[in-house]
């Protein structure tokens, strides 16, 4: 039974776009409408709903006159303090945020390409402004990351975020996983299940999980980190091979967004990498998104949750608008900086190069099965300070060349391409090794 209310106020919030992550906004509102009132004390109104296609609020049960083709009648109404942009992209979606900040209006999104693209033009229109802007929702759908990072550990030097922050690579690879299915037919499968777009290279290429990790990076840190510098590789190379050696060595393999605070720097990548089979992480499965954040004070935790989805992706927005609006009743705007630190307190981003990284390596070679040849390989690693962990060859089974597959120590990432550049030139090596990263990090003790 829902808590009964008195008499309330009301706020009214404004959604522009209705597409997936609209309709779940609208929906959210309207069938939790009585348990957020309770919460609020007072009545969250869906009081406008904009989209260009007169036809998408169909079924949703807007209340009448709630629909309009116009954003103008959300940008323009004075009643509206609090704002949804919905839209996707960077370009109208851009123009109408920067709008409704310019007009005094506090604003939450769904929308991580924005603010990876234009986070500080709009970060800025906000503070001159004098409104919030928030945008919960535009990392791991439902998973409160952000929240966690800028309220929950606020105590916390932040030491390391890691973790699966796309769908659509972790439904692929878990379909590899599990099913031996090649990139193409997983891609394929995910397609039709409607977690990868027509075009995919936004997921597979890992520019959807880049964008996400700037966003924590800039609020774990208290630095503008632009998406550009962080080092991206996608998942399109993965092969069942690559998956099974993987599992014989203790590990699965995941599209991880990583960051680590070594204190004068920050390192950020984004790549396939190598977990251990006992670790929380490599049992998030399909297209489940899940994050390890570890401070200094809490030490370890853990989020596991839907990255998309309507309801999932409305929630989260739902809960930026409760924070808006309490703000809007306590006339306290920003008690939560919009990038978790003070303005004055924002530094450049200082992160380590690539280059000097070091981790641990998987690499897979094919290689003529001949005398020697093994240790030609493990000669040009040691001569780049490159250390053996374990190594394994499949059984040769024509003249062909075989698969050879090492796992390193830890080495520094410009040691390792420099040795794999001179091992991909050498006679008896065939086609174009596999480089897979290596983390330990988040591994259970038996
Ligand atoms: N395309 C994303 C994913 C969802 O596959 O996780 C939206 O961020």
């Amino acid at each position: 039974m829902e808590p009964a209310c008195g008499e309330m106020r009301q706020i009214k919030v404004g959604v522009l776009g209705c597409g997936t992550v609209g309709k779940g906004v609208c929906r959210v509102l309207l069938e939790n409408r009585a348990l957020l009132a309770a919460r609020l004390g007072m009545e969250l109104t869906l009081a406008r709903v904009a989209d260009v296609n007169p036809m998408t609020p169909e079924g949703l049960g807007l209340p009448e006159g709630v629909f309009t083709t116009d954003p103008s009648r959300i940008l323009e109404d004075p009643d509206i303090p609090i704002v949804v942009e919905t839209v996707g992209g960077c370009g109208v979606a851009r123009e109408l945020v920067l709008a409704a900040l310019r007009a005094g209006k506090s604003v939450a999104t769904a929308n991580k390409a924005l603010i990876a693209n234009h986070g500080r033009e709009i970060y800025e229109t906000a503070m001159a402004s004098g409104v919030d802007f928030m945008y919960e929702a535009s990392v791991g759908g439902c998973m409160p990351i952000i929240k966690t990072i800028r309220e929950s550990l606020a105590g916390n030097r932040v030491t390391s975020l890691f973790g699966i922050l796309n769908g659509t690579c972790n439904y692929i690879l878990t379909k590899i996983t599990h099913e031996g299915l090649d990139f193409a037919r997983a891609l394929a499968e995910a397609q039709e299940k409607g977690y990868a777009e027509a075009d995919p290279t936004m997921d597979v290429d890992g520019f959807d999980t880049v964008h996400k990790l700037a966003i924590c990076m800039t609020n774990a840190y208290g630095m503008h980190v632009d998406y550009r510098d962080i080092y991206v590789e996608g998942i399109r190379r993965i092969t069942p091979m690559d998956i099974e050696f993987a599992r014989r060595f203790g590990y699965r393999v995941k599209l991880l967004a990583i960051s680590k605070n070594h204190g004068d720097r920050v390192e950020g990548r984004v790549h396939p990498t190598m977990v251990p089979v006992k670790s929380l992480i490599s049992d998030v499965n399909g297209p489940m998104n899940a994050v390890m954040l570890s401070g200094d004070a809490a030490g370890d935790i853990v989020l596991y949750g839907q990255g998309a989805g309507m309801m999932p992706t409305g929630s989260a927005v739902v809960s930026d608008l409760v924070d808006l609006a309490r703000n809007h009743l306590c006339k306290a705007c920003r008690r939560v900086p919009v990038f978790s630190f003070q303005d004055s307190c924002m530094a450049p981003a200082r992160l380590m190069p690539m280059d000097e990284v070091r981790t641990r390596y998987y690499i897979r070679f094919a290689a003529l099965d001949r005398p020697g040849v093994l240790s030609r390989l493990s000669g040009v690693l040691g001569d780049h300070r490159i250390s053996i962990h374990s190594a394994y060859q499949k059984g040769r089974e024509s003249d062909g060349p075989v698969a050879v597959v090492l796992l390193t120590h830890e080495a520094e990432e410009k040691n390792m391409q420099a040795a794999v550049k001179e091992i991909e030139a050498m006679d008896v090596v065939g086609a174009r090794p596999v480089l897979i990263r290596v983390e330990n990090q988040g591994a259970v003790e038996d």
